[in-house]
């Protein structure tokens, strides 16, 4: 069976992790999930400081810093779901909590972290065999995979279902405050100016606003035989 690549792209929370880690898992293909590695940068700002109160990044002492900054991913054992590390120490917690949440728009817009990122995400694929997610996969990393996918949903879908996903780990958020967050970030990661959220002209739209994640899995596996078998 060909090798090919997968690019998952499109607003936050509307499911494209979930859908993307089952069909790797299930075809055997490697996961990134690209949304991590910015969390991860945003999260490494938040400890050194680098975030002030007013939300804007000291990109001086990140760009000083970069070559500190080591993103791994490490199988989960009992889980076998990829977990996010951070120089060696696994974050996949701290990176989903709302701090991380509110600042990761305004780092993911930095182009240099981004240029570093990209290029990370490419080495990752260089072999195919791969499904990557975010927002510019299909766009900026991959413009020539073989199976591009833009997954949307309304904002407060995405919001209900980031917040039941917060409430069952026990954190504490409001709902509001979490659609605050939801379309706050929509409206960045669309206008900001280096690779902004889009479409690829020859992505497939999946509206997943009505859907159970059963359907969706099964219709990104239709996709994905479609394209291996012809
Ligand atoms: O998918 P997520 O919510 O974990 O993504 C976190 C943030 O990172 C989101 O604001 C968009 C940004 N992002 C990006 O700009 N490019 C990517 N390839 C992945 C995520």
């Amino acid at each position: 069976m060909k090798k090919i690549i997968i690019a998952i792209d499109g607003f936050s929370s509307c499911g494209k992790s979930t859908m993307a880690k089952d069909l790797a898992q299930e075809i055997g293909y490697i996961y990134i999930d690209t949304g991590a590695m910015y969390r991860a940068v945003t999260l490494y700002c938040l400890r050194n400081g680098w975030i002030g109160t007013d939300g804007t990044v000291n990109e001086d002492e990140l760009r000083r810093h970069l070559d500190d900054i080591h993103i791994t991913f490490r199988l989960n054992p009992d889980t076998q779901r990829p977990m996010t590390c951070l120089n060696g120490e696994v974050v996949e917690d701290a990176i989903r909590g709302l701090e991380v949440a509110s600042h990761v728009s305004a780092v993911a817009a930095i182009g240099f972290v981004r240029e570093m990122l990209v290029r990370q995400q490419q080495e990752m694929g260089r072999e195919k065999g791969i499904v990557m997610d975010g927002r510019d996969i299909g766009t900026a990393v991959f413009p020539d995979a073989e199976l591009k996918v833009f997954v949307t949903a309304s904002a407060s879908i995405r919001a209900q279902r980031r917040y039941d996903e917060l409430q069952a780990k026990g954190q504490e958020a409001s709902f509001e405050d979490i659609l605050r967050n939801v379309e706050e970030r929509d409206r960045i990661d669309q206008t900001r100016a280096v690779s902004p959220l889009r479409q690829a002209d020859d992505a497939l739209l999946l509206d997943n606003s009505h859907l159970t994640i059963a359907e969706q899995k099964a219709w990104l596996k239709e996709q994905y035989n479609k394209v291996v078998q012809c």
